[in-house]
């Protein structure tokens, strides 16, 4: 088992809350998502995840979720996290987890990989926050080796007009509480 740290280029800050909301939202991430993840999430993660080969990288990896999941056939795990309070339990996971990873602190926007040297990128539930998606799309283009996988579980604007509607509505405070998330915003289409 090995976590080290790397600090990519210094960024512009995510969209996200204060310091200190972002250390509740950090804290709560696991307990919040915990029903989800028993009644299929999880299920989810794993049935995507295993199908990651080679040199991984994992987009907005949140507090490790997905880490327990990786098949033997990784060779290198990569996770990114620009989160300080997300990263530090991310860390912890990696630590009580008999994965290797690499944890480093860099926004999806702006991936410190060189052009073609991944074989997988992992993301779930990210894209949601990421500020500028089409430039994030654009470094995982860059990342990803020819043939190389995106393996994605994102989430977006209802299609019933009904669940639209109420995202509609409820989309300023969520955003606020989850820390920019803004998938209702874009259209699946
Ligand atoms: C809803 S959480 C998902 C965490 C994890 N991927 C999961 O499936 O549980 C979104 C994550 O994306 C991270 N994030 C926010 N902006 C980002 C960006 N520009 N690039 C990469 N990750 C970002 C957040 O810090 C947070 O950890």
């Amino acid at each position: 088992m090995s976590i080290s740290q790397t600090h990519a280029k210094p960024h512009t800050p995510a969209p996200a809350a204060s310091a200190p909301w972002a250390r509740v939202s950090a804290r709560i991430y696991d307990p919040f998502l915990y029903l989800a993840e028993v009644i299929g999430m999880r299920a989810a993660r794993k049935a995507l995840v295993e199908q990651a080969t080679g040199r991984v990288v994992e987009l907005g990896a949140g507090t490790g979720l997905n880490v327990a999941h990786y098949p033997p056939g990784v060779r290198e795990l990569i996770l990114a996290e620009p989160e300080p309070a997300m990263r530090r339990r991310l860390e912890r996971r990696v630590r009580r987890s008999s994965r290797e990873a690499d944890i480093v602190d860099a926004l999806a926007e702006q991936l410190p990989l060189a052009d073609r040297s991944v074989d997988t990128v992992v993301s779930t539930l990210v894209l949601c926050t990421v500020e500028q998606p089409d430039r994030a799309l654009a470094e995982i283009a860059r990342v990803l080796r020819p043939g190389g996988k995106l393996l994605f579980i994102e989430h977006v604007r209802a299609e019933s007009p009904a669940l639209a509607w109420w995202q509609d509505r409820l989309l300023g405070p969520w955003r606020r509480f989850a820390c920019g998330c803004a998938a209702t915003e874009r259209r699946s289409s």
